[in-house]
């Protein structure tokens, strides 16, 4: 055995395989300390190939690691170790014809697989992640996603433990054998690459549903999980539903397959996997009924069933070439997902949810040593690219192809590319040509978004001639540079605008050289680093609404005063705007207020900013949802993100100065909405529908402030609701906003209560580790500690690291940020541990400490130092290694 290292893999090098795999057949034997694998692969050389290297065959390399051989064959000869070469990660063989069969025996261990990577046990179960290459943990194969294969596979275990069999595809035969076993054989007619192949074997128990299809056709649809969980599965059943019919009707796409099949289980690396007709979820994007999820989780679980749905086309059917090509099928379904439930809920709050999000996160992925292209040009592991720029941004990429095509025309793209390339494994070029060949456009110049990594910025500046009665808006963009990528091109960023007169209406729309006014809403497509468009017929100076439902992911400035926020934020047609001015104006007078600290001086707050937050609460005719979003100051992970040097402590005295100050001045207000809100609570019973979601998200936001005020008739309130409720949104919230309050007694009754009362579920038991990981009461690395010792802690499923670690150093920033550098120091310590067991869930755990250049000196030399740590902490993985080795670079 030699051992290989692991190396920077580039898109450049990119070639077609040398092999194809027309038909796998595949047989499990599944035991308690070990399963045989059975593989029989019908191959023949890619004629691809073959013009460019000539008629010799030259040598089949398959992928395979941490698998034992057992037997190797072709074409029913079987080999001897002196006829191939064996790597721990590849079996290479010498064919001796255009056309042969490769027969393989390998024995795997998926009872001590805690990498959640290839075939492993969750609970009792056994179940499979094979994307991005974990297939080769499976068996021996040409483990990429451009070799497309037809699947038969037949499993088999004992029936008393496993009397669900699953596969892709169709259920063909099924029968008993000997000594209690039984076996059940599935074959998919479609063919797929190997990261789409699943295989489940479990005690499990289904709700089952149909759906016809457009065009007639009915499909079963199963939900199937852990029989005490089958009381939650109908949001996720609700969800599939009508993801199946919004693909009808917005993309024209039908299902494929006569039965499609969720799986929930609870030890899973991520969200969820589009497996072909056999989607595997981790529980937390399945289960969800009102007492024991939230509204935030029933939006989750219902998004998240439509993208792994979705991807059946966007994915699936049409797949990546190359894996460089990710973005092709994960922008393309998170855009997808998204437009699902912007139509199923309120579409504005979708969308400030999601900028939200993007520019906190994504928008610091871009600004840090990670930073790459929505399509990479290199990676070492790729483990690693399943980033918030690949998802994220990679669906703003695509959002601005639909914003600058128009929904019809960008339909009729989407449905060429899924003509041109069914059943093909393409890349995103091909994506995009679909695109320009269906509108006439050259999106040449537009694909600089898929190539060029980090958040342009957006200076914009204005001038008006009242003589002329012209307006010119000026934009200038660049780019910062990113590792590997010094100077960056203009991109093509369509800016969504409107002119807005003293009354607040839009004034029609004319640029310098046109005949007429089209309107009063329109994109403009800024192309050169400095461009100054002219509008005509400008009778008053007007008050421009840029980018408005941010129909471009970059860094807008215009110097924009605070009346003029406050007028946006009241008058702007635009929701998302309208939302935006309040957020802009929030950052303005929070950073002053951070100056003001920095200084050592009192704080005093901009009463403007509690003028206009009051306009918005006292407006009744206002979406509840949207107050609640204008009611949430930007959060500090934000604040941090727009600083040039980030200071933690000032951030957060600046923040919770100006919670208070809010609380105080319009108490009146929240409490007379708060109480409202929760008297029509109290007359309901729970409905996960957009309405009910915006009645309590604006009743809870006004509860968190109201505690703030310490009065004893707040704290008897959410007591009160926090017994009474019926539902999990408002009793999470009352935990929460006891957990962040000085009330010591309350606060560890109610988390006691809570802990008993919920000691069965996983999912539930995650929030309450959540909430007190995020406290940010002193004390909080110690209360995470000890947190750690809970029995139902256990750092070995990914959803409790998550739930308690992610939540601690990813949204407790004073605390994980403390100046002693002990949540540092705690954090390397976690990695490092689970480097040792799962790679995936290490490297992602890693992120807070890779952004050391936001901080202080001080700060930059204690996390530099626990990076440096980790890299001579021993045998890294190819995951953790290649985070921390760029974070350091
Ligand atoms: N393709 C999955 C999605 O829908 C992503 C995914 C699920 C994944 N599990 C994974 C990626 C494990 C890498 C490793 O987004
Ligand atoms: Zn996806």
């Amino acid at each position: 055995m030699r051992t290989e290292q692991p190396k920077t893999i580039y898109l450049k090098d990119y070639q077609a395989p040398e092999y194809l795999i027309d038909e796998t057949h595949l047989t499990f034997e599944l035991f308690e300390d070990h399963t045989l694998v059975h593989a029989q692969l019908v191959m023949r050389r890619n004629p691809e190939r073959v013009a460019a290297t000539g008629v010799a065959l030259p040598p089949l390399v398959l992928d395979g690691q941490q698998l034992e051989l057992l037997s190797v064959s072709l074409d029913d000869v079987a080999l001897a170790p002196a006829d191939y070469v064996l790597t721990d990660s590849h079996l290479t063989l010498q064919p001796k014809a255009e056309r042969f069969v490769v027969d393989s025996s390998v024995r795997i261990h998926p009872e001590s697989n805690t990498a959640l990577e290839g075939l492993y046990k969750s609970g009792g179960m056994f179940c499979t992640q094979c994307e991005a290459e974990g297939f080769r943990k499976i068996t021996y194969y040409l483990d990429r996603p451009d070799v497309m294969s037809k699947f038969t596979t037949t499993l088999s275990g004992e029936q008393l433990k496993y009397p669900v069999l699953l596969s892709n595809g169709n259920l063909i035969a099924s029968g008993a054998e000997e000594g209690g076993r039984h076996w059940a054989t599935w074959e998919d007619p479609f063919k797929k690459p190997a990261y789409l192949f699943a295989l489940v074997a479990g005690d499990l128990w289904c709700v089952e549903d149909a759906f016809t299809t457009m065009s007639g056709r009915e499909v079963t649809l199963r939900i199937y999980v852990e029989p005490e969980n089958i009381d939650k599965c109908q949001h996720a059943m609700d969800s599939l539903k009508k993801a199946m019919k919004w693909d009808e009707e917005v993309y024209g796409r039908e299902y494929d397959l006569d039965i499609f099949m969720i799986v929930a289980v609870n030890d899973f690396n991520m969200g969820a996997m589009e497996n072909k007709g056999l989607n595997i979820f981790n529980s937390s994007c399945v289960l969800a009924r009102a007492e024991t999820a939230t509204d935030a989780a029933h939006q989750r679980v219902e998004g998240v069933v439509a993208h792994e749905y979705f991807h059946n086309w966007s994915g699936n059917r049409v797949t990546c070439r190359d894996w460089f090509q990710l973005s092709l099928k994960e922008g393309f379904t998170v855009f997808r997902d998204a437009e699902f439930s912007a139509d199923m809920n309120s579409r504005t709050v979708k969308r400030i949810e999601d900028v939200a999000f993007l520019r906190t996160n994504q928008f610091a992925e871009d600004a840090g040593p990670m930073a790459h292209p929505v399509r990479p040009d290199s990676f070492i592991e790729i483990s690693n690219f399943y980033t918030l720029t690949v998802y994220e941004k990679g669906a703003e990429v695509l959002r601005m192809i639909h914003t600058l095509l128009g929904a019809e025309t960008f339909r009729k793209g989407s449905d060429l590319y899924f003509e041109r390339h069914d059943g093909q494994a393409v890349t995103c070029d091909d994506f995009v040509k679909a695109m320009e060949d269906a509108s006439g456009l050259d999106l040449t110049q537009f694909k600089r978004w898929y190539i060029q990594a980090g958040t342009p910025r957006l200076a914009v500046s204005e001038s008006y001639d009242a003589a002329a009665k012209t307006y010119s808006l000026t934009f200038r963009q660049s780019c910062p540079p990113t590792p590997g990528q010094k100077d960056k091109q203009p991109f093509v960023i369509p800016v969504e605008l409107g002119l807005l007169d003293g009354q607040g209406r839009e004034l029609p729309l004319r640029l310098q050289d046109e005949e007429a006014a089209t309107g009063g809403n329109r994109v403009l497509s800024v192309t050169e680093a400095e461009q100054t468009f002219t509008f005509v017929d400008i009778a008053e100076k007007p008050l421009p609404s840029l980018l408005r439902g941010f129909s471009a992911p970059v860094r807008l400035s215009f110097p924009y005063d605070r009346d003029q926020l406050m007028f946006l934020m009241q008058h702007d047609t635009d929701g998302f705007n309208r939302w935006e001015a309040g957020q802009q104006l929030s950052v303005q007078v929070l950073q002053e207020l951070i100056g003001q600290y920095q200084r050592g001086e009192a704080l005093a707050l901009d009463q403007r900013l509690v003028a206009a937050l009051r306009t918005v609460l006292e407006n009744e005719a206002l979406d509840q949802a949207m107050v609640a979003e204008m009611l949430s100051l930007p959060s500090e992970a934000y604040l941090t993100e727009i600083s040039e040097v980030a200071d933690v402590d000032a951030i957060h005295a600046a923040r919770e100065f100006a919670r208070r100050q809010l609380a105080s001045a319009l108490f009146e207000p929240l409490w007379k909405r708060y109480q409202a809100n929760r008297e029509q609570s109290r007359q309901t019973t729970y409905v996960a529908e957009a309405g009910h979601f915006a009645r309590r998200s604006l009743q809870n936001i006004a509860l968190s402030y109201l505690m703030l005020s310490e009065r004893p008739e707040v704290l008897a309130a959410c007591l009160e609701q926090y017994d009474a409720c019926d539902n999990m949104t408002e009793r999470l919230t009352a935990l929460a906003v006891l957990v962040n309050s000085p009330f010591a007694e309350e606060r560890a009754k109610a988390l006691a209560a809570f802990a008993e009362h919920f000691k069965d579920n996983p999912l539930v038991m995650d929030q309450w580790f959540s909430v007190q990981a995020a406290s940010t009461q002193p004390g909080g690395l110690e209360r995470v500690r000890a947190l750690m010792e809970h029995p139902a802690f256990n750092l070995k499923n990914p959803n409790k690291v998550r739930a308690l670690i992610g939540a601690f150093a990813g949204q407790n920033l004073v605390n994980f940020h403390n100046a002693d550098g002990s949540g540092y120091r705690f954090l390397a310590d976690i990695v490092i541990t689970l480097n040792g067991f799962n790679p995936q869930i290490a490297s992602r755990q890693l992120a807070p400490l890779t952004r050391w250049r936001k901080y202080d000196a001080s700060r930059q030399t204690l996390m530099k130092a626990e990076l440096e740590r980790i890299l001579a902490s021993g045998e890294l993985s190819s995951d953790v290694y290649e985070v921390v080795s760029k974070s350091l670079a």
